[in-house]
């Protein structure tokens, strides 16, 4: 797959296969991250690929986030299923991988190492996809909670979780929708 196809190709991927990918897999797609371009090369970026005990951990969490959305006065049955499903959604992400990006020194400097390793996100995302591993780029909440930090070894003074990238090989692969390209390019004389 050459990189244009690559690029126009890739979707965000929700529905998995239920098999891990394999730790050589993730290597190799991950070795593309560090590749990305990064201003004084800071290489500000870090992975952490969550094992099955965090996992657990994670998953529980989640279940309570999705169950305190239930509606006021919602049923404990309601409250359940919310919770069930939160726990079965979470879990039936194969991997997980937090995107770290360091956030240390001043304003200029936090905001290009945050764009390095979108960068870099972005190079795993298309490495990914070339050889049929799809992602999920996730950035609710539990991504950023205290307990997620301490349960991954994320330092909250200098470091910053992008997402969480859910990783597997997809079931479906949405439809793509962009606006056309003649919508945000101009140019000046
Ligand atoms: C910074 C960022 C954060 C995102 N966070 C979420 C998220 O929390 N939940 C979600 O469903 N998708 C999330 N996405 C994925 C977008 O919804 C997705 O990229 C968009 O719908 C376009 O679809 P495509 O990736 O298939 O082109 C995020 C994407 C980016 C770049």
């Amino acid at each position: 797959m050459d990189v244009m196809e690559a690029i126009r190709s890739r979707r965000s991927i929700f529905k998995f296969k239920p098999e891990p990918v394999a730790k050589d897999v993730i290597a190799r797609i991950f070795e593309a991250g560090i590749w990305a371009p990064n201003h004084h090369l800071t290489e500000p970026w870090r992975f952490v690929v969550i094992g099955e005990e965090t996992k657990e951990i994670l998953a529980q969490r989640y279940s309570e986030i999705q169950e305190a959305k239930a509606a006021a006065g919602a049923s404990d049955e309601a409250r359940k299923t919310l919770k069930d499903a939160g726990y079965a959604k979470f879990m039936s992400k194969p991997t997980i991988v937090a995107v770290v990006c360091l956030q240390d020194g001043d304003d200029i400097k936090k905001r290009e190492d945050y764009a390095a390793t979108c960068c870099a996100a972005q190079n795993v995302a298309l490495a990914a996809w070339a050889e049929g591993v799809g992602m999920q780029w996730s950035t609710g909440p539990i991504t950023l909670e205290d307990n997620t930090y301490k349960v991954l070894g994320i330092d909250p003074e200098t470091e910053y979780t992008i997402g969480f990238f859910y990783t597997g090989y997809p079931v479906e692969v949405p439809q793509p929708r962009r606006k056309p390209l003649a919508e945000v390019l101009s140019w000046t004389d």
